[in-house]
């Protein structure tokens, strides 16, 4: 018997009234949200292959407590250290399970503070966040993977370590699943305070679907039922409502005009981001960090094809790496070839579709000055304008032999 079997037992055992009790007692209570949450656990009772392949995303692992296991980059010497132009460094040191940043100036210790929340899941890059007093403050080095070393923190001082730049809770809500923070009055204004580590880490199912108790507590107490209740349907949201659910986040760093933690799917975004003025914006002036929203929107194949959405080519559930099968995705719009011009084979189209169409751009948002450089090197993201790129055409066409 696995662990539905047996609760649906006992709850019916004990009655139909107590069931309903039993049931909530199970699926809230346990999740910090609150009642109308389920403990995350609860999913995999009847979802196992996508809680199973959902698991190993970029999106559940974009934020951890921070340790060992969760921040890249090295704690053993000579690869700890990031060396500022002048003679400051900042070394990575390990002290029992406590991970820190200790900045030394020609050898003097000046300051050193604990890593506490790792935040990106090491796809790209990682920064991590340091508690004190109530606030995190972003930690002064950074992990760039492509260069596979720390880095100086996009947007901080190049010449010494900074230790003071206060983080917000928008980054948790775009990066984590809750956090523990409340308002508190400070002169004029609201400053908040957060509880150490207190968090929900990474992404998890019910920030996209809302809150799922009632559904799991219904499916509970009737297994045979196929049809989902008491939970979204998403076929049933209209398709500028599909790509909000996504737009939440990817559309760039806007201030929330509202708790980007209540979103739900059918909510509108602009209730929670107030639009990008002027719209549509240009490309050119967008960046490809963060704004896959507003690019695709930007795109003939989203305007001609009025039902495009982010699900028109990913699956959310699963990590998906396979231009090929991207292009497959293409191909089921685009079965007819219209290379006039360039006259490519099949497999040639195939093959290179995504580079020559959504090639990977560097991103000016987003760069990061790694150990020993003298210039930051861009971060590099793949453009969500889908449109015709001449030079990453040709520079791809001179690699092919050309097809008929
Ligand atoms: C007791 C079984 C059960 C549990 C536990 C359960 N579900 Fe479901 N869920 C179902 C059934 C049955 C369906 C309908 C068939 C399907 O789509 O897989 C469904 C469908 C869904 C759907 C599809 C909605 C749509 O667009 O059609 C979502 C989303 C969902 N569940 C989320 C969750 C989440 C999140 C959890 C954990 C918090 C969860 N479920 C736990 C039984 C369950
Ligand atoms: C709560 C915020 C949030 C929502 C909602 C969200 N994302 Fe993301 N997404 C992120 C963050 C943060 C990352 C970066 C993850 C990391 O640390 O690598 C990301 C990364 C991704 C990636 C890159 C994954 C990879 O392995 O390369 C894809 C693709 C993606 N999101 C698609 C979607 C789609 C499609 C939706 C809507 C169904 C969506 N996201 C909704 C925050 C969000
Ligand atoms: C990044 C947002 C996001 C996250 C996180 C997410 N989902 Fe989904 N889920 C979606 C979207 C969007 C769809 C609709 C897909 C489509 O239109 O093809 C969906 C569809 C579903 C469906 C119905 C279709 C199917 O594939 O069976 C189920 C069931 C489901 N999700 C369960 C889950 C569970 C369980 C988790 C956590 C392990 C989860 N989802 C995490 C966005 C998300
Ligand atoms: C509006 C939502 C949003 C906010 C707010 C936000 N991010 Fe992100 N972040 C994203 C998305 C989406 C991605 C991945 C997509 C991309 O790179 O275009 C990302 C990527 C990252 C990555 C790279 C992850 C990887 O491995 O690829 C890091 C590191 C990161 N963010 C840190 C932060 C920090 C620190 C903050 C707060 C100061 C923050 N972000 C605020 C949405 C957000
Ligand atoms: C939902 C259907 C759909 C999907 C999926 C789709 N497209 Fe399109 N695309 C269209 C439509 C409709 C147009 C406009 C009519 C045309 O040019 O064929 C278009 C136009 C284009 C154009 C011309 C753009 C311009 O600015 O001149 C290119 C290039 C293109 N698509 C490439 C792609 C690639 C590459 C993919 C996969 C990454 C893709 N499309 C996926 C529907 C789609
Ligand atoms: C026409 C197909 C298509 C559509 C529609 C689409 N994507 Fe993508 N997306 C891709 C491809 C292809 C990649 C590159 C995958 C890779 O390189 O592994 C990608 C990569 C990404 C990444 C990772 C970017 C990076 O370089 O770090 C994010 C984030 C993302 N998509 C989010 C979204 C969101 C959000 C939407 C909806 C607004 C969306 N995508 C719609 C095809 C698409
Ligand atoms: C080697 C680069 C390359 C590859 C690979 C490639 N394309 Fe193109 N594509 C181009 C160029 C350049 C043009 C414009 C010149 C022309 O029509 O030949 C174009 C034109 C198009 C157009 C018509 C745009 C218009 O002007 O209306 C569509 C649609 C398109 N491509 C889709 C695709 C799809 C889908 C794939 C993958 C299955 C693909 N392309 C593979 C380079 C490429």
């Amino acid at each position: 018997m696995n662990k539905r079997q047996f609760f649906v037992l006992a709850c019916l055992v004990i009655g139909v009234i107590a069931l309903s009790r039993c049931g909530n007692r199970k699926a809230g209570g346990a999740d910090p949200r609150g009642e109308t949450f389920a403990a995350a656990n609860t999913c995999a009772n009847c979802h196992q292959a996508i809680v199973a392949s959902y698991a190993a995303t970029a999106h559940a692992h974009t934020s951890a407590p921070a340790s060992a296991a969760t921040v890249k980059g090295s704690f053993t010497s000579p690869d700890n250290v990031f060396h500022f132009p002048n003679g400051n460094e900042v070394k990575m040191e390990r002290e029992d399970s406590i991970l820190y940043q200790a900045a030394y100036q020609n050898g003097t210790l000046q300051q050193k503070q604990p890593f506490d929340i790792a935040v990106g899941s090491g796809r790209k890059a990682q920064t991590f966040l340091s508690w004190r007093n109530g606030r995190y403050f972003q930690l002064p080095i950074s992990y760039f993977v492509p260069a596979a070393s720390w880095a100086n923190s996009p947007g901080f001082p190049a010449d010494h370590p900074k230790f003071d730049r206060v983080i917000p809770s928008t980054c948790f809500g775009c990066h984590s699943s809750a956090v523990k923070v409340k308002e508190v009055q400070e002169g004029m204004g609201l400053k908040e305070v957060f509880e150490k580590r207190e968090m929900i880490a990474g992404i998890d199912c019910q920030r996209c679907h809302g809150p799922a108790a009632a559904h799991v507590n219904f499916h509970t107490a009737h297994p045979e039922e196929k049809a989902a209740k008491n939970i979204a349907r998403i076929d049933t949201i209209p398709n500028l409502r599909k790509l909000d659910m996504c737009a939440l986040c990817h559309s760039g760093l806007k201030p929330f005009q509202k708790s980007p933690f209540r979103f739900q799917p059918g909510d509108a975004l602009a209730e929670y981001l107030l639009p990008t003025v002027p719209f549509p914006r240009k490309p050119a002036e967008m960046d490809v960090h963060g704004n896959q929203h507003q690019l695709l929107v930007a795109s003939r194949c989203f305007i001609q094809s009025k039902t495009m959405n982010c699900s028109s080519c990913h699956n959310p559930h699963t990590t998906e790496r396979d231009l090929q099968m991207f292009a497959q995705r293409c191909i089921s719009c685009h079965e007819q070839d219209t290379h006039k011009k360039t006259k490519l084979s099949a497999e040639a189209r195939q093959q290179d579709c995504i580079n020559c169409h959504m090639p990977a751009l560097p991103s000016s948002a987003i760069t990061l000055l790694a150990n020993g450089q003298t210039n930051p090197t861009p971060d590099s993201i793949r453009t969500h304008l889908i449109a015709v790129y001449e030079d990453a055409a040709q520079s791809i066409l001179a690699k092919l032999p050309r097809g008929k």
